[in-house]
Order: C-alpha cells, then structure tokens, then sequence
C-alpha cells in the first residue's frame, strides 16, 4: 500500500516537513535544484538543518553562465556538496550529428527529444534508488501545476514527490530569500523569473506571465517532461 503523507505535510511548514520526511522515510530523500528561486528556499532550509535529504542539479550542458556561477556561489555558502548529472554524451553526440545543435526551435517533437536526452534520462538516474524526491514546484507558476498536491505518487518515476512549496506565493519566496539572505541567480533582476536553458528562455516583460520566457516562440503547455502533472 502507497503511504500517504497528504495530510501531515498539508499542515506542515516547509522546514517541518522537510524535518518530518528526514525523520520518517525509509528510504533516500532527493532534490532536485534547478538554482531557480524556489529551489534556493528549499536548499537554504535543507542545509541549515543539516538535514539528510541529497541536492542535485541537472547540468543540460546548455545553462546561463550566470546560473553556473550560482550552484559555485551556493556551494562556497552553505560548504555543502551537490550533485551535478549530465546526459549521456553519445546521445547528445547523435543528436546533435543527426539534427545539428538547435534542433529545439524546429518543432515541439524536437525540442521534446532535447529536454529528454538533457533533462529526462539524467533525472531518471539521479532519482534511481531514492524514495522520495523533493521540488520547489508552486500551484501559481501555471494551470499545468494548478491542481497538483503537496505530496503524490509519481507514477512515471515510480516515486514519492514531496512539493513544500506547492501552496506559496511568489512574494513568500521573495521575503524569504531576503530575509535568510539566500544567495541567487542576477537575471532575475534582468527580467528572467523562471530560467531554464538559455536558448529556450528570455526576460519577459511588465504583465507577461512569470513562464511567458520559457520555450517562448512555443504554444505548447511550457513543461519539459519533468513534471508530468
Ligand atoms: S521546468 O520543467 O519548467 O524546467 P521549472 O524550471 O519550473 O521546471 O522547475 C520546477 C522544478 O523542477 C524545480 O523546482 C526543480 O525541482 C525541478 N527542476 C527543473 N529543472 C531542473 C534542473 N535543471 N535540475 C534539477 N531540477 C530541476
Ligand atoms: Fe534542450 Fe531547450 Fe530542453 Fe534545454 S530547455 S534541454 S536546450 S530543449
């Protein structure tokens, strides 16, 4: 039988969430960090507890410089490690031989085979033995996310998904990055809100939707595969 922690975590703070799985799962806890600012709440929580939960990053081979220098400023902050997965090279190789190195702005197809060669498949091995992984998913970030819970069985990766921040709005975020301090990544102050790859995200501008600079010349649903909903 699946456990469920809907209800317990449902009244929990982050911190005492993140605290009550690092008491109570059987298992390894994993999070996922894209250095986005959601996630850098999530870390500064982990690491200050000194909690048992491994932070990963999933390094596309095709990320800001800026966001690159975030995970070494993080790194030098907390003094903490994190790991870095990178995709298959000969995958990368094929497909970069078969449908040249921007294949993504071609079609939706393509850029689907992009986020699962760069993306996917490395998070399938970053996740591989964990019990639970952790995210800084938000209901607000689009209609995609809208309806999904704090904590699920991720039928897909065949693992538990704990989502602290489901329920916070983007100024909860803000005030906790400023008040603990937490370091980040310098394009938010340029227009970027959510940063993925480089060439598939820009600024946006006053009164686009914070997701609007992602895959932006697309019309499709704006999520890469991570996150299947
Ligand atoms: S995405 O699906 O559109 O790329 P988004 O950038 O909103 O996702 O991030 C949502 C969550 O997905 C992050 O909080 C993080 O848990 C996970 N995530 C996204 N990209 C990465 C990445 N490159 N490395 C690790 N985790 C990631
Ligand atoms: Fe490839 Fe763009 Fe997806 Fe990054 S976001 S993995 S560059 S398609």
């Amino acid at each position: 039988m699946k456990i469920n922690h809907s209800e317990i975590l449902q009244s929990l703070s982050p911190t005492e969430g993140l605290s009550f799985l690092s008491e109570n799962a059987l298992g390894k806890i994993v999070f996922s960090s894209s250095f986005g600012q959601e996630d850098q709440v999530i870390t500064d929580i982990i690491f200050k507890n000194n909690l048992p939960i491994n932070v990963f990053t999933l390094d596309t081979g095709r990320l800001f410089q800026e966001s690159y220098e975030l995970v070494d400023r993080t790194r030098a902050k907390y003094k903490k490690e994190i790991d870095v997965y990178y995709p298959t090279t000969s995958s990368v190789e094929k497909l970069t031989k078969e449908k040249g190195l921007n294949s993504f702005y071609e079609s939706v197809a393509n850029r689907k085979e992009c986020c699962f060669i760069r993306k996917i498949e490395p998070l399938k091995r970053a996740l591989k033995g964990a019990e639970v992984w952790i995210t800084g998913l938000r209901a607000e970030q689009s209609e995609n996310r809208n309806d999904m819970p704090i904590w699920e069985w991720d039928e897909g990766f065949q693992i538990y998904k704990y989502n602290p921040l489901i329920n916070w709005t983007y100024d909860e975020v803000l005030n906790y990055l400023a008040e603990h301090k937490v370091p980040d990544n310098p394009l938010h102050r340029k227009g970027f809100i959510s940063i993925g790859c480089a060439p598939c995200t820009r600024a946006i501008t006053e009164g686009e939707h914070p997701r609007a600079g992602r895959w932006s010349w697309e019309a499709s649903q704006k999520e890469c595969g991570l996150h299947a909903g």
